[in-house]
């Protein structure tokens, strides 16, 4: 079966320009707060920045040590919500390991209406209610949906089957393809029979981070791929889709790297634009 590869750059490339009027009318400013120097956040954070760049969005990077204690990031989160010139913030993850368990306290300080990343309970909220309600929905779901979108494959009436339940990615995953009809199953570590209930989807989402995971077997011919995952395999990034196998099987596929990922970045940064047009407008 001759397959459609999803790749994300034209997707990404054309939400990008769709922004740049807004951009220079509105000049949003972007902050990405690192803590440490995790290696992947590295690079992740350098794709944020040139993504800035080139939409001409006014941006900056605040690098903190990795011996940064949760007050010292508690304060720096607190000037960011009361600096009326940033318009929206994210702290990058994972933190360092003294701060990981305070996670859940760190988004919560992010004041909502500066929280592009979309993590806290009110914007998290807002997209669980329905799709009229999504004001800053999380950046990597939003990606899907705008490739899925961007591709014409629809997803109302279809099943859509979640393999993951982070709460930035798969939970929220889930939510914004209910909404907007599919019927989802959420699969994850404890799920019995993961196999028997991937081959069922029309719409197969995996985010989960284990290297090729899902197999030809577990993929229902003619079925849309989205390979969310990302591992490191001998320094190499891999998703968790094989794609080399699923690719005979599936109708539309997406690569690692180049899939998903640079509409991570778009979503972003379209979400510090809509940021600024309700800050403005309060
Ligand atoms: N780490 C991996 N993905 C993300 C993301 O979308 N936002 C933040 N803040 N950290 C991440």
């Amino acid at each position: 079966m001759s397959f459609t590869l999803l790749a994300g750059r034209p997707v990404a490339d054309a939400l990008l320009e769709s922004l740049k009027a807004d951009v220079k009318k509105l000049d949003p400013k972007l902050v990405v707060v690192q803590v440490g120097d995790d290696p992947a956040s590295a690079s992740y954070i350098n794709q944020k920045l040139k993504s800035c760049s080139a939409v001409g969005m006014r941006h900056q990077h605040m690098h903190l040590s990795d011996s940064t204690t949760l007050p010292e990031l508690m304060k720096t989160i607190d000037d960011l919500n009361k600096d009326a010139d940033v318009t929206g913030f994210i702290v990058q993850l994972p933190l360092p390991k003294q701060l990981q368990p305070h996670v859940p306290d760190v988004i919560k300080a992010i004041d909502p209406k500066k929280d592009i990343d979309g993590f806290g309970a009110y914007n998290i909220g807002k997209m669980f209610l329905s799709v009229e309600f999504e004001h800053l929905p999380p950046a990597t779901p939003s990606g899907v949906i705008e490739m899925l979108k961007f591709y014409n494959i629809a997803i109302e009436g279809k099943h859509a089957v979640v393999v993951g339940r982070s709460n930035i990615v798969g939970k929220p995953l889930a939510v914004m393809l209910l909404n907007r009809g599919a019927t989802v199953t959420v699969c994850h570590s404890k799920t019995k029979n993961l196999a028997e209930i991937t081959r069922q989807a029309d719409i197969l989402c995996a985010a989960v981070g284990s290297a090729k995971m899902i197999t030809k077997d577990m993929v229902k011919p003619g079925a849309v791929i989205i390979d969310i995952g990302v591992s490191r395999v001998d320094g190499k990034l891999c998703g968790d889709i094989d794609f080399d196998a699923v690719s005979t099987v599936a109708s539309a596929i997406t690569p690692v790297p180049g899939g998903v990922g640079p509409l991570t970045v778009a979503s972003l940064i379209r979400n510090c634009v809509t940021a600024k047009k309700r800050q403005l407008a309060a």
